[in-house]
């Protein structure tokens, strides 16, 4: 049997230092576990304008269209701030979500224990969070038409489109109420059906759509109430699904909730090909930091999630995936901290390959 392929784009800033510690991970899995993958890189964002002059070649579309996952670490930076719109390191991460048809973005927000008094919210509102929001990825705002800055008389007009199709806000909501039927069988919708129409189809979709999952309690919310929510009393949601534009802005918020965006993975999910699987992204929910570039400080554990995400939601692997995420939790319990996850108490953190190295130990101390 061939192993299951992996393709990785750890792109521009800090996406190769944290993709570094990921590979000590997947090399642990393949040595010590006999999970063994076959892994190829490629460029994607910045790295692949110097060198192609586009931020995603057509051969590297093609890799990631035949792969059972794909592995990505961040990709832009001010370098290529001034690029035309076209050539953004972002409308290579962009592509890849809309040519695989990566529909359903599930972007988990989990409280490690260790890491409950770091929050900047009071420990008794995170304590414990596990929840999980769904954000549609390759619709809405981000791909409507019409689109582009005009002129118009002496001025000019920036435009963007929010647009849904019912089938659109089908698929993601019925992926949102599968995942909720395997949590705690409780899911809220958030649109701005006050103000925006799209809104208003969202919430008559999902609606209808609950119909097939009788068991799952429905709600709706605005989606600024739902921001507010989340910063008030997070643990009253479990799964949350919404659209592509409000669950990028929701999903940050989130990842203070457990401390750091440096926390946060995410799995990019389509629909099933030919062998069952999901065709899948998996990448943190972080930048490239440009800030902390290229200085060892970047928190590796999002990226090294994701990989957990993948195990899980690709390979079938789900226990597996559990040993890494228990494995991460110990070296939190343990006092690792990077950078991010220390506040201003003058604390010596941890570099990036440190953190690494310290994951590792971890999952050599679970066998
Ligand atoms: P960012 O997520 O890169 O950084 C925001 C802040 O969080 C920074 O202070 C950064 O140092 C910190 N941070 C982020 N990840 C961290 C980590 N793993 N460890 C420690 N600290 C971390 O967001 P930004 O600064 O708004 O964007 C920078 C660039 O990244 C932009 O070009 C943007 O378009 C791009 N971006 C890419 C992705 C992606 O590739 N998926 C996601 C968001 C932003
Ligand atoms: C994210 C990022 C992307 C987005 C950018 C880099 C295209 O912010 O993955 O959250 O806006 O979706
Ligand atoms: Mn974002």
């Amino acid at each position: 049997m061939t192993n299951p392929s992996l393709l990785i784009l750890a792109g521009d800033g800090i996406g190769p230092e944290v993709m570094t510690e990921v590979r000590k991970v997947i090399d642990w899995f393949g040595a010590k576990r006999d999970l063994k993958f076959d892994v190829s890189e490629d460029l994607v964002g910045g790295c692949a304008y110097d060198k192609h002059g586009t931020p995603l070649h057509d051969d590297t579309m093609a890799k990631a269209q035949e792969v059972d996952a794909v592995l990505l670490g961040a990709v832009g930076g001010p370098k290529y701030d001034t690029l035309d719109f076209s050539v953004k390191p972002e409308r290579g991460l962009l592509r890849l979500r809309k040519e695989m048809d990566l529909y359903a973005n599930l972007r988990p927000a989990q409280c490690f224990d260790a890491l409950a008094d770091f929050s900047s919210l009071k420990k008794d509102v995170v304590a414990g969070l596990d929840i999980m929001i769904v954000r549609e990825l390759t619709s809405g705002i981000y791909f409507g038409e019409p689109r582009g800055i005009i002129e118009e008389g002496n001025e000019r007009v920036g435009i963007n489109t929010q647009r849904y199709t019912e089938s659109e806000i089908d698929r993601v909501a019925r992926s949102a109420f599968e995942l909720a039927m395997r949590r705690d069988k409780k899911l809220c919708s958030m649109e701005k059906a006050n103000v925006m129409e799209s809104g208003v189809l969202w919430r008559e979709v999902v609606t209808e759509v609950a119909k097939d999952y009788p068991e799952v309690e429905l709600s709706h919310m605005y989606a600024d109430a739902g921001a507010m929510q989340l910063c008030r009393w997070p643990k009253q949601f479990d799964v949350i699904v919404t659209d592509n534009l409000f669950g990028d802005l929701l999903s940050d918020a989130a990842a203070m909730l457990t401390g750091s965006l440096g926390m946060l993975p995410s799995a990019s999910l389509g629909a099933p090909m030919a062998n069952g699987r999901p065709k899948a992204l998996y990448e943190p929910v972080h930048g490239s930091a440009p800030d902390i570039a290229g200085q060892g400080k970047a928190n590796p554990i999002a990226c090294v999630l994701s990989f957990a995400m993948a195990l899980r939601y690709s390979f079938d692997q789900g226990d597996e995936a559990t040993r890494l995420e228990q494995a991460i939790e110990k070296v939190l319990a343990d006092g690792y901290r990077t950078a991010d996850l220390l506040g201003e108490e003058g604390k010596q953190p941890v570099s990036t390959s440190e953190m690494g190295d310290a994951i590792v130990a971890a999952l050599d101390a679970s066998l």
